[in-house]
Protein backbone atom coordinates (compact mmCIF):
# COMPACT_ATOMS: atom_id res chain seq x y z
CA UNK A 1 0.00 0.00 0.00
CA UNK A 2 1.10 3.47 -0.98
CA UNK A 3 0.43 6.72 -1.26
CA UNK A 4 0.69 7.82 -5.08
CA UNK A 5 1.61 11.32 -6.34
CA UNK A 6 -1.34 12.95 -7.92
CA UNK A 7 -0.74 15.00 -11.40
CA UNK A 8 -1.87 18.31 -12.32
CA UNK A 9 -3.00 20.24 -14.73
CA UNK A 10 -0.54 20.74 -17.44
CA UNK A 11 1.04 16.96 -17.06
CA UNK A 12 0.21 15.41 -20.25
CA UNK A 13 -0.81 11.99 -18.71
CA UNK A 14 -3.51 13.72 -18.03
CA UNK A 15 -4.54 14.22 -21.71
CA UNK A 16 -4.16 10.70 -23.00
CA UNK A 17 -6.44 8.57 -24.55
CA UNK A 18 -6.01 5.73 -21.61
CA UNK A 19 -5.76 1.92 -22.71
CA UNK A 20 -8.13 -0.99 -21.60
CA UNK A 21 -7.10 -3.64 -18.87
CA UNK A 22 -6.89 -6.99 -20.55
CA UNK A 23 -5.90 -8.55 -17.82
CA UNK A 24 -6.20 -8.65 -14.19
CA UNK A 25 -2.58 -8.89 -12.93
CA UNK A 26 -1.35 -8.34 -9.60
CA UNK A 27 0.31 -4.85 -10.33
CA UNK A 28 -3.31 -3.80 -11.38
CA UNK A 29 -4.18 -5.11 -8.09
CA UNK A 30 -1.64 -3.21 -6.46
CA UNK A 31 -2.46 -0.21 -8.19
CA UNK A 32 -6.25 -0.54 -6.82
CA UNK A 33 -4.98 -0.58 -3.57
CA UNK A 34 -2.96 2.42 -3.50
CA UNK A 35 -5.35 4.45 -5.36
CA UNK A 36 -7.66 3.85 -2.37
CA UNK A 37 -5.05 4.96 -0.38
CA UNK A 38 -4.34 8.22 -2.30
CA UNK A 39 -7.26 8.91 -2.91
CA UNK A 40 -8.56 8.45 1.42
CA UNK A 41 -5.23 11.31 1.89
CA UNK A 42 -6.53 13.24 -0.70
CA UNK A 43 -10.03 13.01 0.70
CA UNK A 44 -11.90 12.75 -2.90
CA UNK A 45 -14.69 10.89 -3.49
CA UNK A 46 -13.10 9.49 -7.38
CA UNK A 47 -10.19 9.06 -8.72
CA UNK A 48 -8.88 7.72 -12.36
CA UNK A 49 -5.38 6.22 -13.10
CA UNK A 50 -4.12 8.44 -15.43
CA UNK A 51 -4.47 10.94 -12.36
CA UNK A 52 -1.85 9.02 -10.78
CA UNK A 53 0.27 8.62 -14.11
CA UNK A 54 -1.17 5.01 -15.33
CA UNK A 55 -2.92 5.26 -18.48
CA UNK A 56 -5.23 2.45 -17.68
CA UNK A 57 -8.61 2.76 -17.93
CA UNK A 58 -9.08 2.35 -14.09
CA UNK A 59 -11.79 4.25 -12.24
CA UNK A 60 -12.22 3.96 -8.28
CA UNK A 61 -14.95 6.28 -6.85
CA UNK A 62 -16.12 6.41 -2.93
CA UNK A 63 -19.19 8.74 -1.81
CA UNK A 64 -19.90 7.46 1.68
CA UNK A 65 -20.16 3.62 2.14
CA UNK A 66 -19.89 3.33 -1.16
CA UNK A 67 -16.88 2.27 -3.20
CA UNK A 68 -16.96 0.79 -6.27
CA UNK A 69 -13.47 -0.34 -8.33
CA UNK A 70 -13.91 0.55 -12.47
CA UNK A 71 -11.80 -1.51 -14.51
CA UNK A 72 -12.83 -0.53 -18.46
CA UNK A 73 -15.78 1.24 -17.55
CA UNK A 74 -18.65 2.55 -20.30
CA UNK A 75 -21.57 4.51 -19.53
CA UNK A 76 -24.26 2.87 -20.79
CA UNK A 77 -27.04 4.98 -19.83
CA UNK A 78 -28.01 8.36 -18.86
CA UNK A 79 -31.00 10.40 -18.10
CA UNK A 80 -31.52 14.61 -17.37
CA UNK A 81 -29.56 17.60 -16.83
CA UNK A 82 -28.02 18.68 -13.28
CA UNK A 83 -25.38 22.16 -12.95
CA UNK A 84 -23.35 21.95 -10.03
CA UNK A 85 -20.19 22.67 -9.01
CA UNK A 86 -17.27 20.69 -9.43
CA UNK A 87 -13.86 20.22 -8.85
CA UNK A 88 -10.62 17.88 -9.16
CA UNK A 89 -7.50 17.04 -7.63
CA UNK A 90 -5.30 17.29 -10.44
CA UNK A 91 -7.11 20.75 -10.62
CA UNK A 92 -5.94 22.31 -7.26
CA UNK A 93 -7.87 25.47 -5.80
CA UNK A 94 -10.40 25.65 -8.43
CA UNK A 95 -14.22 25.35 -8.91
CA UNK A 96 -16.24 25.04 -11.71
CA UNK A 97 -20.21 24.37 -12.52
CA UNK A 98 -20.40 21.99 -15.12
CA UNK A 99 -23.81 20.14 -16.60
CA UNK A 100 -23.65 16.44 -16.30
CA UNK A 101 -26.62 14.04 -16.34
CA UNK A 102 -28.49 13.25 -13.18
CA UNK A 103 -28.29 9.62 -13.52
CA UNK A 104 -26.04 7.18 -14.98
CA UNK A 105 -25.92 3.87 -15.43
CA UNK A 106 -21.79 2.14 -15.64
CA UNK A 107 -20.90 -0.90 -16.70
CA UNK A 108 -17.69 -2.30 -15.72
CA UNK A 109 -15.15 -5.00 -14.38
CA UNK A 110 -14.30 -5.31 -10.47
CA UNK A 111 -11.18 -6.64 -9.68
CA UNK A 112 -12.39 -10.52 -10.00
CA UNK A 113 -12.52 -9.76 -13.85
CA UNK A 114 -16.30 -9.87 -12.89
CA UNK A 115 -19.13 -7.19 -15.37
CA UNK A 116 -21.27 -5.49 -13.08
CA UNK A 117 -23.54 -2.64 -13.50
CA UNK A 118 -24.09 0.03 -11.45
CA UNK A 119 -26.89 3.45 -11.11
CA UNK A 120 -25.92 6.75 -9.13
CA UNK A 121 -27.86 9.80 -9.22
CA UNK A 122 -26.61 13.16 -7.83
CA UNK A 123 -23.39 13.25 -7.02
CA UNK A 124 -22.62 9.84 -7.67
CA UNK A 125 -24.46 10.16 -11.20
CA UNK A 126 -21.29 13.34 -11.43
CA UNK A 127 -19.03 11.55 -10.35
CA UNK A 128 -19.23 8.37 -12.38
CA UNK A 129 -19.37 10.97 -15.96
CA UNK A 130 -16.19 13.05 -14.26
CA UNK A 131 -13.60 9.97 -13.51
CA UNK A 132 -14.09 8.41 -16.65
CA UNK A 133 -13.58 11.50 -18.72
CA UNK A 134 -10.42 11.18 -17.30
CA UNK A 135 -9.74 8.23 -18.84
CA UNK A 136 -10.31 10.06 -22.53
CA UNK A 137 -8.14 13.00 -21.57
CA UNK A 138 -10.77 15.01 -20.55
CA UNK A 139 -10.77 17.45 -17.26
CA UNK A 140 -13.85 19.33 -16.35
CA UNK A 141 -12.27 22.21 -17.17
CA UNK A 142 -12.78 21.91 -20.41
CA UNK A 143 -16.66 21.49 -19.67
CA UNK A 144 -17.20 24.01 -17.25
CA UNK A 145 -19.75 27.21 -17.67
CA UNK A 146 -17.76 29.03 -15.51
CA UNK A 147 -14.66 28.76 -13.05
CA UNK A 148 -14.33 29.85 -9.21
CA UNK A 149 -11.49 30.60 -6.97
CA UNK A 150 -12.53 29.10 -3.41
CA UNK A 151 -13.28 32.49 -1.56
CA UNK A 152 -16.07 32.97 -4.39
CA UNK A 153 -17.50 29.56 -2.90
CA UNK A 154 -16.98 30.20 0.53
CA UNK A 155 -18.72 32.97 -0.12
CA UNK A 156 -21.84 31.90 -1.78
NI1 LIG B 1 -10.85 14.75 -11.63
Amino acid sequence: MAILNILKEGDEALRKKCREVEEITPRILRLLDDMHDTLEKAQGVGLAAPQVGVLRRIVIVEIDDKKYEMINPVIIDKKGKQEEIEACLSVPNKYGSVVRPTWAKVRAMNRNGEIYEVEGEGLMARCFCHELDHLDGILYIDKAKEMYDPEDIEEA
